[in-house]
This record gives C-alpha cells, sequence and structure tokens, in this order.
C-alpha cells in the first residue's frame, strides 16, 4: 500500500489509498486537518491566497531548499518527505506574531485578512534569501488582494528588501520603538499614538 509522509507544522501525517487520489494539499490541510488558516479561493493558481512553505529536495536542483507552492495545484500524493508549514505555524496572538505578521499589520496592509495568509508565507519563504525591493515585489506576482490597493502590502514586504528605502527602514525602526510598550509589559502593544486604547498609561509613558 502506498504511504505518503510528510509534516505539516512539525507534526508527523500519514495518508494512504484510502485518501482520495486527487486531494489537493489545500484541502487536506483545509478539511482533513482543520488548519483552516490556508484560504482557497481561484482553486487555480492565481490568487496565492493558498500559499504555503515548504522544505524539501525540489527534482530540479536536487537540493533540499525552502520554497512556497500554492496548495491548491499540489496533490497530497506529490508531498512525501516534505516539511510543510501553514500560518499556523508561524505565529499567533498566544504565541506571539513573526516578524513578517507584524510589519504586514503595522503597515496597514490587512484588512478583510482572506488575502493575508497568502503573504505571508510567500514572504515568510523568501525571509533569508535576501532580495532586493525590485526582486522581492517581483516574487509576488502570484499573490492578490481586492482590499488594500497592494501599496501597503508591498511596502511592509519591500521593508525586508536589502536595499529597503530610508523611509521603509524608518517605519520599521519606528515599529521596533513602539513595540517596547508590549515588552516592557503593556497590554495593548500597539502604536503609542494609539494611547486611548492603552490600559496602563504609565508604562507607555516610561516606554518614550
Ligand atoms: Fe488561488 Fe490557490 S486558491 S492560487
Ligand atoms: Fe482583503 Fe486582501 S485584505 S483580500
Amino acid at each position: 500500500m502506498t504511504k505518503i509522509e510528510f509534516t505539516v507544522n512539525g507534526q508527523l501525517c500519514r495518508v494512504d489509498e484510502s485518501l482520495p487520489r486527487y486531494t489537493s494539499l489545500n484541502a487536506y490541510l483545509r478539511y482533513t486537518l482543520g488548519l483552516s488558516g490556508t484560504k482557497s479561493m481561484c482553486h487555480e493558481g492565481g490568487c496565492g491566497s493558498c500559499i504555503v512553505m515548504v522544505r524539501a529536495k525540489r527534482y530540479t536542483t536536487s537540493m533540499v531548499e525552502t520554497f512556497s507552492v500554492n496548495s491548491c495545484l499540489v496533490l497530497v500524493f506529490s508531498c512525501h518527505g516534505w516539511e510543510i508549514t501553514t500560518i499556523e505555524g508561524v505565529g499567533n496572538r498566544n504565541e506571539g506574531y513573526s516578524e513578517v505578521q507584524k510589519r504586514i499589520v503595522e503597515f496597514n496592509g490587512t484588512q478583510c485578512g482572506y488575502c493575508t495568509p497568502g503573504w505571508v508565507m510567500q514572504m515568510t519563504s523568501l525571509e533569508d534569501k535576501n532580495l532586493t525591493m525590485a526582486e522581492l515585489e517581483k516574487s509576488f506576482a502570484g499573490n492578490t488582494c481586492r482590499c488594500t490597493g497592494f501599496r501597503p502590502i508591498l511596502d511592509a514586504i519591500q521593508s525586508f528588501g536589502t536595499d529597503a528605502s530610508p523611509e521603509l527602514c524608518q517605519r520599521v525602526r519606528d515599529m521596533e520603538e513602539l513595540s517596547i510598550c508590549e515588552k516592557k509589559g503593556g497590554s495593548c502593544g500597539r502604536k503609542c499614538s494609539f494611547k486611548s486604547d492603552c490600559s496602563d498609561w504609565s508604562v507607555v509613558e516610561e516606554a518614550k
């Protein structure tokens, strides 16, 4: 009997022929594992909402690499040996958000949020590749957003560029500075200019 083994967020998954042959990775993640953070919309590789990160040997180079895939286009039976990371494995409210998630929020790069896991996972899979702003922008040709108008998301993405503009770098520095409030125990963790949302004024004042 064919047995396919792979991990999802570090958990071992085994599938055999009892699973329908044409089950997509997207359907498996969402409906078998219940990881609905990975979205699905077009089902044909056009929107990027279903992107997950994979670490595996690439057939083209025979090297173990980190890359992203559109999970709607991948069959579960082609995932043998893969280490798959979904948005649930990147960061969350309880354990803390990743740097990519934080920047997208701070740059106002999310509205309804449906596309956001795809952008986050695409960026997370590129994070250690040292790409320029232009290269990063090109790498997101397969991600769409119906709400934000793209600019805020691209600003957040391009702030990871090796040649990030001084303006974007400054925004990241501001963001880091403002998170001091959170590190010092402030409960809201938001910008100090949003003081009315903070329950502990003394902490905000101290952080400044
Ligand atoms: Fe649109 Fe996969 S659902 S690219
Ligand atoms: Fe709504 Fe992108 S934030 S589709």
